[in-house]
């Protein structure tokens, strides 16, 4: 018992001392599941050319390269900060302990989709299904230290889940791709959604309560997308769009009917889309000179070759750009996000933000 009783002790003057600095935590812990936009670095190790643990990758973050596919922080990042937390570790790292899940472990990993095999002419990565799997083990890890507090620490706790993305752009809208051939965009958005549901159900039943989802953003707006269409230069692919806002719509009605028919859930829906594009629209209020173009990248638009090393590195002003590289906004971008889903409007209809959810 007694070395225990020391550690809560530490842990509660730690609290102490850094409340006088920090704002205390909002929620004891935050949950991240997604894809390369919120990977913290879970794809390092493994076999897959989906990876960004180079440099100018980290460029502007405070741990410098870390796999981040952005120039800072995610989103994920800049939750975490605004919610009182420190940075979440990535789970698929060995310098991640139990001791340091407490507050909440990141499984997003590059490429990964809600489909087991959306992202994997990449090569290895961990599916939404994989992610779940790994937060099973995460909770026996918390289990060890907390025992049965765990299961109060995981209802408080934010699960903050964005997926979608790569089941469109690495797996429908690859030419000749098995879905491709399977289904219409009708038929697999309808796929996509149900497996979503199942996936967030399972996490309920695993305890968690306060659910913060993102939808997928304008990805016709992506310089990747603009770079290979060829469509005019500037301007945003609308098949595309259109693509992802059938998606958003229906993950939408999926989401209403799970907080109706799941006791005490909160599942929050992030408008990713509409803000994205009041930002891209508006672009200079924001601050921004070039809201469609990839700030490290090469080909038209800086957007058909990828953000490396052996590029010669021309982007001085990264918080004029909205895009890092050809696929991932800056942190610039990832910052105003976040505060406005912290406590701003996340959507017009459902008048609550994180800041609100996680005082539930
Ligand atoms: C683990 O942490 C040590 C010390 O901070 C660091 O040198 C090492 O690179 C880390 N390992 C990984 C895989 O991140
Ligand atoms: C996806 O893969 C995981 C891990 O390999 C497996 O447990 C799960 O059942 C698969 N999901 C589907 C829908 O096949
Ligand atoms: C942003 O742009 C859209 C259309 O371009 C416009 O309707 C909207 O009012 C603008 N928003 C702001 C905040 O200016
Ligand atoms: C970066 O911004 C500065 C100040 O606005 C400007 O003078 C400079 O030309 C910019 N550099 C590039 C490469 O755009
Ligand atoms: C939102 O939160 C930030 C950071 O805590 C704070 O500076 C800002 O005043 C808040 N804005 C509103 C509208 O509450
Ligand atoms: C998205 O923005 C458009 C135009 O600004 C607006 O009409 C629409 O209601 C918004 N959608 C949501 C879900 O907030």
């Amino acid at each position: 018992m007694a070395p225990l009783f020391y550690t809560f002790t530490f842990i509660s003057l730690l609290a102490i001392v850094s409340n006088s600095v920090f704002a205390e935590p909002q929620v004891p812990a935050m949950f991240v599941f997604g894809d390369s936009l919120l990977d913290p670095g879970n794809n390092n190790n493994l076999v897959t050319l989906a990876k960004a643990n180079y440099y100018p990758y980290g460029i502007d973050f405070p741990e410098g390269v870390t796999g981040r596919y952005c120039n800072g922080g995610t989103t994920a990042d800049h939750l975490s900060e605004l919610l009182g937390l420190p940075l979440i570790p990535p789970f698929n790292n060995p310098n991640t302990t139990a001791r340091n899940m407490l507050q909440g472990v990141n499984y997003a990993s590059a490429a990964a989709g809600i489909l087991n095999n959306t992202g994997r002419l990449f090569g290895n990565l961990f599916s939404m299904d994989s992610q779940i799997q790994n937060f099973e083990k995460t909770v026996q890890e918390i289990e060890s230290i907390m025992k049965s507090e765990t299961k109060n620490l995981i209802r408080k706790s934010l699960f903050y889940v964005s997926f979608g993305s790569n089941d469109y752009i690495n797996n429908l809208l690859i030419p000749f791709s098995e879905s491709s051939r399977k289904y219409n965009p009708e038929t697999y958005t309808l796929l996509l959604v149900q497996e979503y549901r199942r996936q967030l159900q399972t996490l309920y039943d695993l305890g968690a309560r306060k659910f913060l989802i993102g939808g997928v953003g304008p990805l016709g707006c992506i310089p990747n997308q603009i770079g290979n269409s060829r469509g005019k230069s500037d301007k945003c692919v609308e098949s595309t769009n259109n693509l992802a806002s059938q998606f958003n719509t229906k993950l939408k009605t999926m989401l209403q009917d799970l907080n109706t028919n799941l006791p005490e859930s909160h599942f929050l829906y992030w408008d990713v889309y509409n803000m994205s594009m009041d930002i891209i629209n508006n672009y200079s209020q924001y601050g921004f000179k070039y809201p469609l173009r990839a700030c490290c990248g090469a080909g038209r638009d800086k957007g058909q070759i990828l953000c490396l090393p052996i590029l010669p590195m021309k982007c001085q002003n990264r918080s004029d750009f909205v895009f890092w590289d050809p696929y991932h906004p800056t942190d610039l971008f990832n910052s105003i996000a976040s505060k406005a889903a912290y406590n701003g409007t996340l959507q017009n209809y459902f008048p609550i933000n994180v800041e609100q959810l996680a005082q539930l």
